[in-house]
């Protein structure tokens, strides 16, 4: 990540410590101050300052509204976790598994009442701001909702994959950038022209993240590696697999996939020697540059100084090369 973004990170990370949640009781409120305090990348956040200062130079002024898409972000986490029966975020213990599900529930609706607090201090375009932010949240819920849905089903069409991915994970990517146009009282077809950006290199994103799933180094990444393989969801790697496997691998495949008492372990192994043997990892990453490809076009619409337009450019291919 370059020096700028670093210090924006910061920037950000600075008013998330001071920002009071509540004390009263301590048990609504310890683990939202917990999930918060264990770091993430703060790209949501930094989608919002960055889209902003394609317009105006003066950010200082909306890092309330840019840290209300970060609670929103960490509310959702807390609410997937007790989904996924994930034991691990940011290399710690997931709330559910700290404290218990009924206080992750609800310790995760209180976050998102106060990011709604945060957000409703814009100073411009208000109304639209909280319904595109009321319509991104719903389409959150509905992706979430059909990723559970699929994890039951033999498997999905790539275009029922990519919409649900665009649910559940881009629009918030293309929220961020458009409220940032928004409150910098941008034009509407620049406003969402960088959702469109936000959007594509958000499906980008969510590809990435499921190649980590299976890819990545567990003390690196975070989360429990594997995760996805235990529990059948149906990322991209899955159902290209189950398209391209020939008689021997398909059989094998569906065999884990039917198995109901299995050692985890051996079950991520098994899966992963399938994708490795068909080339899983790159058609995901094919996959994952022609999002980001696509993202890139609808940024080079936008008509500002191609300088100005760097530390988004910058910002996109740290993320194409994260590994966590
Ligand atoms: C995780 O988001 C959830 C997804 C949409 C893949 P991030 O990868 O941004 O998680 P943090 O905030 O950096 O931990
Ligand atoms: C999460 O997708 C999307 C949301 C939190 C809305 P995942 O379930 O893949 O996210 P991780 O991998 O747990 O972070
Ligand atoms: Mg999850
Ligand atoms: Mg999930
Ligand atoms: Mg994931």
């Amino acid at each position: 990540m370059t020096n700028n973004l670093q210090e924006l990170v910061n920037q950000i990370n600075k008013r998330l410590e001071e920002l009071e949640y509540g004390t009263d009781p301590n048990e609504l409120y310890d683990p939202i101050r917990y999930i918060m305090s264990l770091g993430g990348k703060r790209l949501r956040p930094v989608l919002v300052l960055l889209a902003y200062r394609l317009f105006k130079e003066d950010h200082d002024r909306i890092i309330d509204q840019a840290i209300a898409v970060e609670v929103f972000h960490n509310f959702t986490l807390m609410h997937d976790d007790i989904m996924d029966e994930a034991p691990l975020r940011r290399g710690k213990q997931t709330v559910h598994e700290k404290w218990n599900e009924s206080t992750a529930i609800l310790s995760g609706d209180v976050m998102m009442v106060k990011a709604y607090d945060l957000i409703i201090e814009a100073e411009a375009n208000l109304k639209q701001i909280v319904k595109d932010f009321n319509h991104c949240a719903a389409g959150v819920c509905e992706g979430q909702q059909m990723d559970m849905n699929f994890e039951d089903l033999p498997t999905v069409s790539e275009a029922q994959y990519i919409n649900m991915i665009r649910l559940k994970t881009a629009v918030l990517l293309g929220f961020s950038l458009k409220l940032g146009a928004m409150l910098a009282n941008a034009t509407e077809s620049e406003a969402n022209a960088l959702y469109e950006f936000g959007v594509d290199i958000g499906i980008g994103f969510q590809l990435k993240d499921d190649l980590l799933d299976v890819y990545a180094d567990q003390a690196k990444f975070g989360k429990q590696v594997g995760g996805d393989i235990i529990s059948n969801k149906k990322t991209f790697l899955l159902l290209k697999a189950l398209e391209l496997a020939n008689d021997n691998q398909s059989t094998r495949l569906n065999d884990w996939l039917h198995q109901s008492d299995f050692d985890p372990q051996e079950k991520v192994e098994a899966v992963k020697n399938i994708y490795n043997e068909i080339g899983i990892h790159e058609l995901t990453m094919a996959k994952m540059n022609d999002y980001f490809q696509k993202g890139f076009e609808a940024l080079a619409e936008i008509e500002v100084a191609e300088e100005k337009k760097k530390p988004l450019i910058d910002f996109a291919d740290y993320l194409i090369n994260r590994d966590k």
